[in-house]
């Protein structure tokens, strides 16, 4: 029964002394024979647990290393070390489990973010990352809250699909077929997927978008937040193979609607972060000064991250259209000098992440809603403007990562919207079943994509997306 057991955060926060108290948690240091600090993961603060002078014998002292789990029970005492209000004075000590401290990886000096990596395990116990995942934990709660707040329904799509919701080809395949080069074959030499084990070909979702169209014309606003695959070979800092995506749908809602949403729920859970992980945020903006410090001048950003984050939910974010967007970077002096790798030469062009961390961080400096773009480079379910050219997209670029959000309102006209669809040659037949919410009373709708770890990134200022997920997946990489 470890019920009695006392989170190091909850003790931390009381300047009550003279009461015993039992904690249990990692060792991060001993010093001395006598000082153990040591953390449960509730808060990078570590207890300061005193082991008196000569009431534990030899054997268990050996066994307090890095990295060891133990149980400490004391009186809780008005600490004299600088930095801590209060510490544990042990009566007595258990171990729980031992380190082995010739072999424990990690060692008080910095590792690389790249290092920590590699060890999966151990990298959940250091600073950086234990205050990470503490604010991505937060930022996931403040999503639901936001959303159960307005009366939204949590819908779960599937992971397993036979759709491509974005029809831009980029899925992990599900099968059961043998691998081996003896899965039936059609007469045209293709795979016959009639004795997979769904009985045709599937794969995993890249967005439950359409799933949960189908749902918002039945609840009005839904939203989605799962997991989502993409089999694109990107290997930036922005891109991961499995990444969490949170994406509301809402009946009644155009594209004006739908940023105003987009900025308000954007607002509320970067808020709710600064509000409930202060600690953690500090040590974050911290750390990123001192990365920062490796950086020539000209590169270091402005703001630090609290004051940047402070920024962005007391600012409104900056709306202009895809053609106003070309137009200032045609005549940037960043084009005209020939610096960006994609010259800006023509309306119609897809902007590149160069192009949108230009607009955010040199122009607006200030983050930035592009809309209407060009119908040839987004999906197929965007709704199409009266100009023939552009649909009513919406992407949502950030300082320091680029698109966080991407949306638009839907094509809701059947007609309009097939037409669409077969000149961008997504088969119709398969995606009968969706077009059914544009025979069966459909509605003006809308609705966004935001990429969670995109969110998480810009709000630890972490610069790689890698080291905002657990256990992250990309080309080449699938560990653990
Ligand atoms: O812009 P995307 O592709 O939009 C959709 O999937 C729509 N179905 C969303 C909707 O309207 N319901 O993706 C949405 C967001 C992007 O803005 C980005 O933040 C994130 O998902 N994203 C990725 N994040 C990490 N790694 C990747 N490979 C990502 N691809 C997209
Ligand atoms: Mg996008």
């Amino acid at each position: 029964m470890f019920g009695k057991r006392i989170k190091i955060k909850e003790l931390l926060l009381s300047d009550n002394v003279n009461y015993q108290a039992t904690v249990m948690g990692w060792v991060r240091t001993f010093r001395n024979n006598q000082f153990i600090a040591l953390n449960d993961g509730s808060t990078n603060n570590n207890i300061q647990v005193v082991v008196s002078l000569g009431s534990l014998d030899d054997i268990t002292l050996k066994r307090i290393t890095t990295g060891a789990c133990i149980k400490a029970t004391g009186e809780i005492i008005a600490s004299l070390g600088k930095g801590q209000k209060v510490e544990l004075n042990a009566s007595s000590i258990e171990i729980l489990g031992d380190s082995d401290a010739e072999k424990f990886p990690l060692q008080p000096k910095k590792h690389s973010l790249e290092f920590l990596r590699e060890i999966a395990h151990l990298r959940f116990r250091t600073n950086t990352f234990g205050a990470i995942f503490r604010v991505r934990h937060s930022l996931a709660f403040a999503i639901h809250d936001f959303f159960n707040k307005k009366g939204f329904v949590y819908l779960h799509t599937p992971i397993i699909t036979a759709s491509d919701a974005e029809g831009a080809g980029e899925m992990f395949k599900v099968t059961t077929l043998p691998l081996d080069g003896t899965a039936p074959r059609n007469e045209d030499g293709s795979i016959n997927f009639k004795d997979d084990f769904f009985g045709r070909n599937t794969n995993l979702t890249v967005s439950g978008q359409l799933e949960g169209e189908l749902a918002a014309m039945a609840f009005s606003d839904i939203y989605t937040f799962g997991p989502t695959f993409r089999a694109e070979n990107s290997n930036t800092t922005r891109h991961l193979a499995e990444f969490w995506m949170i994406e509301p749908e809402m009946a009644f809602h155009d594209l004006e609607d739908n940023m105003n949403l987009a900025e308000e729920f954007i607002k509320y859970i970067i808020r709710y972060a600064m509000e409930n992980n202060r600690e953690d945020l500090e040590f974050l903006s911290q750390r990123l000064e001192e990365e920062e410090k490796q950086k020539p001048q000209n590169e270091r950003s402005e703001l630090g991250l609290i004051q940047k984050l402070d920024f962005v939910v007391n600012n409104d974010f900056e709306r202009i259209t895809y053609t106003e967007a070309i137009d200032i970077l045609k005549e940037c002096s960043h084009n005209k000098k020939k610096k960006f790798n994609y010259l800006i030469d023509k309306w119609g062009i897809d902007l590149q992440s160069e192009h949108e961390r230009y607009l955010v961080e040199k122009h607006f400096k200030k983050p930035v809603i592009l809309t209407n773009y060009p119908k040839e480079i987004k999906a197929f379910y965007m709704r199409q403007n009266d100009d023939g050219k552009t649909v009513a997209a919406m992407d949502i670029l950030a300082p320091g990562i680029g698109e966080i959000v991407g949306g638009s309102q839907r094509e809701e006209r059947f007609d309009k919207l097939t037409e669409r669809m077969k000149e961008m040659h997504i088969p119709t037949e398969e995606l009968d079943w969706y077009l059914d919410t544009r025979r069966f009373g459909a509605c003006p709708h809308a609705g966004f994509g935001l990429g969670f770890e995109r969110i998480v990134q810009f709000v630890t200022g972490m610069g790689n997306i890698r080291d905002v997920i657990p256990f992250p997946r990309y080309p080449k990489s699938a560990s653990f």
